[in-house]
């Protein structure tokens, strides 16, 4: 049994989605995403560090051919992370022609997705679609489409599974949410 509260950096999180829900989440959108490309290759680009681990059981999951590409998203602090300006390295990934997946950890406001969609189409794929485990409220007044969302949750801060809290909490089976949010 994970631990109902734990502690990083002197903030407490209690359990808030158990690793089996998680993994119910990631086994439903695997075949959604296997129905919906049956017979194609996939080009999925995995946004780091956050979906390095959804990523891992996602795709594991999935029988199609699949190329990996992945990408850092970092945003240049305050004031070009609300103007949608986001920094990826590497800058270009090979993509042109292919049926791109896009795997993230969560949506929140999607201005770093957005930034990094924009990135993409510039290198005409021949479609892109993005796959995020979660995504808060904020993310349906979005313009992008969210295909394929794990789970919808409310405007909580979140860490494990892949996210984090300052760097802490990534290596967690289970997601935590953080108290009194
Ligand atoms: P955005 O607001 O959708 O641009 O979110 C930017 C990035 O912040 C996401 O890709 C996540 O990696 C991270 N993020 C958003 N919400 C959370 C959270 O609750 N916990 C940890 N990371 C988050
Ligand atoms: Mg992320």
């Amino acid at each position: 049994m994970p631990p109902k509260r734990i502690e990083l950096h002197g903030q407490w999180f209690r359990l808030f989605i158990p690793r089996q829900e998680i993994a119910q989440s990631v086994r439903s959108l695997s075949r959604r995403i296997e129905q919906d490309y049956a017979g194609r290759e996939l080009t999925c680009v995995v946004i780091l560090k956050g979906a390095f681990i959804f990523a891992a059981d996602l795709l594991r999951q999935l029988s199609l051919p699949c190329r990996i590409e992945m990408l850092r998203a970092q945003s240049y602090g305050m004031q070009m992370t609300s103007s949608g300006t986001v920094h990826f390295e590497p800058t270009t990934v090979d993509i042109r022609g292919r049926d791109v997946l896009l795997i993230e950890d969560i949506v929140d406001t999607g201005l770093t997705l957005q930034a990094l969609v924009h990135h993409l189409q510039s290198q005409e794929p021949a479609s892109l679609q993005i796959a995020t485990l979660l995504a808060k409220p904020a993310a349906q007044h979005l313009a992008l489409p969210l295909t394929y969302v794990g789970k919808h949750i409310p405007a909580v801060f979140v860490v494990g599974y892949g996210m984090d809290y300052a760097e802490a909490g990534r290596t967690l089976p289970d997601i935590y949410a953080l108290e009194d949010s």
